[in-house]
């Protein structure tokens, strides 16, 4: 399963398709238009968000709820857009609007501009803009239909905004109640008050930040990615996804970085008999991956969001029409998204991790796949 975005940030729509999508799969319209909803919350998004109520919109791969098989293709309204149409007009001559000429630092403004020629940091802001994940989130939710339809469930809670943490948190310690009832999708009450009151400080010094997610999969079976190869090993097309997401700088998984400082025995995760009468890991230091494959524990990564590089106090750039210096450009913006990229985060962890089941049991149809799954299970005995 694998998808491609098409739309600009002020254009008349996002558009997406999710292609190789086996047939039968559920799809509720509740649950899209509650996930792409999921994505505009959180405590210190900007103005456009209020603007903004995404609805997804299907218009090709789904019959009767169930996908066909064929091609999934959705298009999402930017309401916004009826204030952008003469900047935004495919057709006019552009004759009077304003360029942006002032490129933001950690934006893809100057990076853009030089690589494509263009004169106007807009023709490169609309489409480098992260409303573009609106459409990554609608191409998740059929990859999660797939997932929990295969016993598979995706989740995410925020672990710090700025300087307000929790430290690094257990499936156990995040209850998705908690996370689903904090605008800050943090589970901790305490910390998630220090979070708001971090955003307010930030809103009003001009300011920005970023944070730490955690996104945790449960009910997979062991053996799913692969263990040769950059597009087989679970964990480097994990973080590659997540890596994806604009202004994700790190993704670690289970300890991360701090296994570097501690002796194996205190990293390795034990095989042992489960109750079950299955092979388990009595720890899940690994975050769930061994060997470029699940290990059937629940997989745990982390992500470090850097703040939003649009500020409201802006710092110092280069005019590209002038060459004099200038105040970065100002567009409407978030302070904080951490929650919002978190969402993304679960659709694209999702997407590989669909993928790499139709990898594990086929890819044509639902109800192959659970037969499939059914033998898997039972041939692994233990
Ligand atoms: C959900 C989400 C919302 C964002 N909102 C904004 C925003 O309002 N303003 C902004 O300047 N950047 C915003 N960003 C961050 C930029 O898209 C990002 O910093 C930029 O693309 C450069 O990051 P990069 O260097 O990782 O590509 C947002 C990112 C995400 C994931």
């Amino acid at each position: 399963m694998r998808y491609t975005t098409a739309g600009e940030s002020h254009g008349p729509e996002l558009v997406v398709i999710v292609s190789d999508v086996p047939a039968g799969i559920e799809l509720d319209r509740a649950t899209i238009d509650h996930d792409l909803a999921r994505r505009q919350q959180g405590y210190g998004r900007g103005g456009r968000m209020a603007i903004e109520t995404d609805r997804a919109l299907v218009v090709a791969g789904v019959r009767f709820g169930r996908t066909l098989g064929s091609p999934v293709a959705m298009r999402i309204v930017n309401r916004d857009a009826a204030n952008w149409s003469e900047v935004m007009d495919p057709w006019g001559s552009g004759d009077g609007v304003e360029a942006v000429t002032a490129p933001r630092p950690g934006h893809a403004d100057l990076g853009g501009v030089q690589r494509t020629g263009a004169a106007d940091v807009r023709d490169i802001l609309e489409r480098a803009s992260a409303r573009e994940t609106a459409a990554r989130v609608a191409a998740g939710t059929v990859a999660r239909a797939l997932l929990a339809a295969l016993g598979v469930s995706v989740r995410s809670w925020v672990e710090r905004i700025g300087p307000a943490a929790t430290g690094a948190l257990g499936p156990e310690e995040a209850d998705p109640a908690a996370v689903a009832t904090s605008d800050v999708s943090c589970p901790d009450a305490d910390v998630a008050a220090e979070m708001r009151s971090a955003i307010d400080n930030a809103r009003q010094q001009g300011e920005s930040l970023g944070g730490v997610f955690a996104v945790c999969v449960e009910g997979l079976v062991p053996g799913v990615g692969g263990y040769a190869e950059q597009g087989q090993r679970l964990d480097s097309r994990l973080a590659s996804a997540v890596m994806s997401i604009p202004a994700i700088k790190g993704v670690e998984f289970g300890l991360g970085f701090a296994a570097a400082a501690r002796t194996g025995s205190a990293v390795h995760d034990e095989i042992v008999l489960g109750e079950s009468g299955r092979l388990r890991r009595a720890t899940n230091r690994s975050g769930g991956i061994d060997g470029g494959m699940t290990t059937g524990e629940p997989v745990v990564l982390r992500a470090a969001m850097k703040p939003i590089p649009t500020l409201m106090r802006p710092l110092r750039t280069v005019d590209i029409s002038t060459g004099e210096v200038a105040d970065a450009a100002r567009e409407r913006s978030d302070v904080c998204a951490v929650p919002a990229a978190a969402v993304v985060a679960e659709a694209e962890v999702a997407l590989v991790l669909a993928d790499a089941y139709q990898g594990l049991l086929g890819g044509a149809c639902l109800h192959d796949m659970r037969t499939a799954l059914a033998a898997y299970r039972e041939r692994i005995a233990w």
